[in-house]
């Protein structure tokens, strides 16, 4: 069975200064408590290099909030998967609230970008979920299988090939930065209807992991992740707090 997953996405936050000293504690915790769960850390792309240097050989893994849809070539700006790979990524977020609402990604980019990573061997973390509209109006259930259907479409080939480099990540997007999360209720029906969507694509991602996302906390965390089908859980602002992220690396 996988491990669990705490994933913390510092977003576009902090100093080189700052990220080098959070990275510093919460790298001493996990020497000290020597956590059964995977442990990821995701940067901002210009801090990447020195805190690897940091992590290096210890339990924490890499992450990279994004990636460009291209192969190595003439796209000023850009970071390409291969050059994530070369810097000792292991994970990227692809499809998040922010980049999908602010930075008006689409399918399209994101399906290039799953490709990309997936043939330069970095596990995609695809986030997904819906507004506080579709949430209003009871479309949750419906969003989330149009956002799964164009996912597992799209890259139909290379997931088949590679399952295990998908995981999901359930955000409400009304739940990101909010303080507000599901009810119990609304989870255990969410979840196990985002299970029952993607094994019924195909047998083979029956055991594709899912994360949840959105308003974790050190308080709420270990109730979420005793939700059925919940493997893991993918932190914003408490991530930036070392003492937070610590706490809920410990409370599960
Ligand atoms: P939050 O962000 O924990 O600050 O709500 C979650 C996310 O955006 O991944």
């Amino acid at each position: 069975m996988s491990k669990k997953i705490i994933a913390g996405n510092w977003k576009q936050n902090g100093t080189l200064k700052s990220s080098i000293s959070l990275t510093k504690k919460v790298l001493q915790a996990v020497k000290k408590k020597k956590y059964t769960h995977e442990i990821i850390i995701i940067p901002p792309s210009i801090f990447l290099l020195p805190i690897k240097d940091l992590i290096h050989k210890s339990q924490i893994k890499l992450g990279a909030q994004n990636v460009s849809a291209f192969n190595d070539g003439a796209y000023t700006g850009e970071i390409s998967g291969s050059m994530l790979k070369d810097s000792g990524v292991d994970y990227c977020l692809v499809g998040h609230s922010e980049r999908r609402h602010i930075i008006k990604e689409d399918e399209s980019d994101f399906s290039s970008k799953v490709s990309r990573l997936i043939d330069n061997d970095i596990k995609v973390i695809y986030c997904f979920g819906e507004t506080l509209n579709d949430y209003k109006n009871k479309k949750t259930k419906l969003i989330i299988k149009r956002q799964l259907k164009k996912l597992f479409f799209n890259n139909k080939n290379s997931l088949k090939k590679h399952p295990s480099k998908l995981i999901l990540a359930y955000e409400p997007v009304w739940a990101i930065g909010t303080g507000l999360i599901p009810s119990p209720e609304e989870l255990v029906s969410t979840f196990k209807y985002i299970k029952n969507t993607v094994n019924k694509f195909d047998k083979k991602y029956a055991s594709i992991q899912i994360l949840y996302g959105g308003s974790v906390t050190p308080d709420n965390a270990s109730s979420l992740m005793d939700t059925e089908h919940i493997d893991g859980l993918l932190i914003g602002g408490a991530s930036l707090i070392a003492k937070k992220f610590i706490d809920i690396c410990s409370t599960i």
